[in-house]
């Protein structure tokens, strides 16, 4: 009798496992689900493409800071193969970058601040697993969209936000070493690539954390006008236009 009751116990635990299991796969598929359904409404919410003219190949290869690379514009075949990768504080970065971004770093530390790169080159498989995994599709880029598979951006954060359970996030732009990298980075070359203020233009959330590389003319002019990279671009070409006279 005894044992009897104690097979009966025995059934309802492993039924009760059962359940257990069942339930929390049954779970973790919905939410998997819905983050993807999330993510694909968000993008299929995006704004139609800003009507700029140009490719997002610069005309003049030399200008290869300037190329154009968003969720409507894609990095030209080959390009990420040609690259010469070198590297800084243990990330990848193009060479041509790699000096710049040096000096913004040691500029920034020198001003009493402690910062940090958190990323910089990736892999599109990197990229893509960055992608498949982002809960919110409008803080990452599409791979074969995203300006670290190109070795110019770089992701920095105040080294006081490291302990955050997630440093990449507004608060950042809060903290002392992302004032001064705010204010100075046109210095070295670099713009805040996605200002708070141009979501529906660069199809990106807010990053107070991601710096682009344009060069220094460039990155004076485009901080200095409150432009996103998009609507300087468009305004380049306007004016190479007007001034050709097409
Ligand atoms: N977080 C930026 C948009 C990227 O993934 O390139
Ligand atoms: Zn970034």
């Amino acid at each position: 009798m005894k044992k009897a009751g104690i097979i009966i116990v025995e059934l309802l635990l492993v039924a009760l496992a059962f359940g257990v299991l069942y339930t929390r796969g049954v779970g973790l598929k919905e939410s998997e689900e819905t983050a993807v359904d999330i993510g694909q409404r968000i993008i299929s919410d995006l704004p139609e493409p800003p009507v700029i003219e140009f490719s997002s190949v610069p005309k003049d290869k030399d200008e290869w800071y300037l190329m154009l690379i968003n969720p409507w514009n894609s990095i030209p075949d080959g390009y990420v193969e040609g690259l010469d990768l070198s590297y800084i504080e243990g990330y990848r970065v193009d060479e041509r970058v790699r000096e710049h971004l040096e000096e913004m770093l040691v500029a920034c530390r020198d001003a009493g601040h402690r910062v940090q790169l958190v990323s910089v080159f990736r892999t599109h498989a990197y990229q893509a697993q960055l992608y498949n995994n982002a809960a919110n599709k409008m803080y990452s880029a599409y791979p074969g969209t995203s300006e670290h598979e190109c070795g110019f951006a770089a992701d920095i954060i105040d080294s006081d936000s490291a302990g955050w359970g997630d440093p990449l996030i507004d608060a950042q732009e809060d903290m002392p070493a992302q004032k001064w990298l705010m204010e100075h980075c046109q210095d070295y070359g670099f713009i805040l690539r996605f200002p708070k203020d141009k979501v529906e233009i660069t199809g990106i959330l807010y990053e107070p954390w991601h710096y682009r590389y344009v060069g220094k003319e460039h990155a004076a002019k485009i901080m200095e006008s409150g432009q996103c990279l998009e609507e300087y671009l468009e305004r380049l070409d306007y004016e190479e236009k007007e001034r050709i006279g097409s």
